[in-house]
């Protein structure tokens, strides 16, 4: 059968790969700690449940569902903004998705022509890339560096990909690094996407993963001409990567076009489980602020264990990673190899997020504390 051959591109998708992997150690009856798929081990909230529930027994519930989604949850989205942003948003300026990857793959086509130029970080959540190039596009990186705090460089990008650029993908609180954007940074790459004509889209998956009493920012905050875009995402503040529900905010025109390709390639999302969103986005401050504090804790414990065995990371304050740096002489594959085989431990090798990765591993905190300090502590040390 011929295939084509625009996958040659691209890499098998690394955490559907390494499911086969867990299973084979599972079944060789090793014990072994998951820290690698940002997959929340908190408990749903059950008035999340509820909400899901309730949505079964609505009218119509098992129809198709409004494209651009529920207005009551494009208002709750609204609300959000206003009361935790100060983000006056319009139901036009919403757009609810099937999870914010979807968004992410589908607004490639929304903005993008074939060939042109889409920037991405580097490293960065590997889906800016494979769909860019899926889409025919272009894919620019800007590297991000530890001695910068993570943050790109604007005045590196070339004038003539800046001049040809039409997306610019950013992602703060940033995966994998950890690392999270100030006024000033927000401020000047709005104007550098301004001068270029370029759309800034802000992936805010991780918009609530911050130390405990801190206040998340908004892309949104600092767009006066509200000309950027923001996805964001149920699945890490609440515990709901199963549940497949973010959304998208900002330009309109970009959201109309970006619903333009959602209704042609996929429906919107369950009515229940927008209904369960919903209930999420209605939770008390009080939930989010223990949830950072548990990520919080996990963090500062998980931090003093790599001291001790002298593994160097960087401190991000944001998401539940940890951005750490191979010990001497091992490549990345090599090193989470050897966690695995001798400790249980899966981690995630640097080069899933760039290939100049080669020399970093991503730890993500999606287990108890207790259970990744008794886990981390059985690895050698390292110089
Ligand atoms: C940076 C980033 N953006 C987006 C997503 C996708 O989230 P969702 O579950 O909303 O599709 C992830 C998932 O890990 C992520 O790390």
């Amino acid at each position: 059968m011929k295939i084509n051959n625009r996958l040659n591109s691209i890499e098998e998708y690394h955490f559907k790969d390494l499911e086969s992997i867990k299973e084979k150690a599972k079944s060789d009856g090793k014990e072994i700690i998951d820290l690698s798929i940002g997959d929340p081990d908190l408990p749903i909230h059950p008035s999340i449940i509820r909400g899901l529930i309730d949505g079964l027994d609505g009218e119509e519930f098992n129809k198709y569902p409004p494209y651009d989604g529920l207005k009551e949850l494009k208002l709750e989205v609204i609300k959000y903004y206003r009361e935790v942003f100060s983000v006056n948003l319009n139901l036009e300026q919403v757009i609810i998705l099937i999870g914010s990857k979807e968004g992410i793959n589908n607004i490639i086509p929304a903005v993008c022509d074939i060939g042109d130029i889409v920037i991405t970080p580097h490293p960065s959540y590997p889906v800016y890339r494979t769909s860019g190039k899926l889409w025919g596009c272009k894919t620019y990186n800007v590297l991000l560096k530890m001695k910068n705090n993570y943050m790109p460089i604007l005045e590196e990008i070339p004038l003539a990909i800046a001049r040809k650029a039409k997306l610019f993908f950013i992602n703060y609180p940033n995966n994998p690094t950890g690392a999270v954007a100030d006024e000033m940074f927000y401020k000047d790459i709005i104007s550098f996407c301004e001068k270029y004509d370029i759309v800034l889209c802000n992936d805010a998956a991780y918009n609530e993963i911050i130390p405990p009493n801190k206040r998340p920012t908004s892309l949104l905050q600092f767009d006066n001409k509200m000309n950027c875009i923001e996805f964001g995402s149920m699945s890490k503040t609440y515990n709901m990567t199963g549940f497949r529900i973010g959304y998208a905010v900002g330009n309109s025109k970009v959201i109309k076009s970006l619903l333009k390709i959602k209704s042609n390639v996929d429906s919107g999302q369950f009515i229940p489980i927008q209904k369960a969103a919903i209930n999420a986005l209605k939770l008390d401050r009080m939930y989010i602020n223990t949830m950072r504090k548990i990520y919080y804790e996990r963090k500062e414990a998980t931090c003093d264990i790599l001291d001790k065995h002298n593994i160097k990371y960087f401190r991000g304050e944001g998401t539940f990673y940890i951005w750490c740096t191979t010990p001497k002489n091992y490549t990345t594959s090599e090193f989470c190899g050897e966690l695995l085989k001798d400790y249980g431990i899966i981690i995630t090798p640097g080069h899933i997020f760039g290939n100049m990765c080669y020399n970093n591993f991503r730890i993500a905190l999606t287990n108890t504390r207790e259970y990744i300090c008794n886990m981390l502590s059985q690895i050698g040390y390292y110089n």
